[in-house]
């Protein structure tokens, strides 16, 4: 189930609050700075579906999105549990940093945890079938995919190159805990 964990930064432990209803997860989200909806596809999507199959699915809250940020390009990506690169994927973006871009995935299948620092808080958010978050350039966050990866995603780029990770060198992401869901 998707869930917003709220911390105090200097306080993991124990968690502030804890939200599962969509609305408050999008208002506690939207008031700093981060967008989150529910999208729903037009057409049944199997499990194997492709990327130009998954994008047509959703073609209609794409393009709203487009027309807001003026996207250039998107892509559909996807985890198994025993793709041989899961622990190189996940160990990527597994400490805080920012990007020159946005950060937007849409979860089209699978599920993952996106940890927003701002405002002397953590927001961990863990995004299921459904749900699409949207960081704006220079949120300072990080994601875990799990040991066991599984989701398929959409992802929009303002540039082509704009999603390198700029780690901002805290270990704070170390004192939270791990996204250890089974797949
Ligand atoms: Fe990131």
């Amino acid at each position: 189930m998707t869930t917003l964990t709220i911390y105090a930064d200097k306080a993991p432990q124990k968690p502030e609050k804890v939200l599962t209803r969509f609305e408050d997860i999008r208002d506690a989200l939207g008031a700093i700075g981060v967008e989150f909806e529910r999208w729903e596809a037009s057409q049944p999507l199997t499990a194997t579906a492709g990327q130009d199959e998954v994008i047509a699915a959703y073609r209609e809250s794409i393009d709203r999105l487009n027309a807001k940020y003026g996207f250039q390009s998107i892509d559909v990506v996807s985890m198994h549990p025993e793709h041989p690169q899961r622990e190189v994927a996940r160990g990527k973006f597994l400490a805080e940093h920012t990007h020159a871009d946005f950060e937007i995935r849409f979860f089209v299948d699978g599920e993952g945890m996106f940890y927003i620092h701002h405002g002397g808080k953590v927001y961990m958010t863990l995004c299921t079938k459904g749900d699409l978050i949207n960081l704006p350039a220079n949120v300072t966050h990080w994601f875990d995919m799990g040991p066991r990866p599984n989701f398929k995603a959409i992802r929009l780029f303002t540039t082509p190159d704009g999603w390198v990770g700029n780690f901002t060198g805290s270990d704070i992401a170390d004192h939270f805990p791990r996204f250890e869901a089974a797949a």
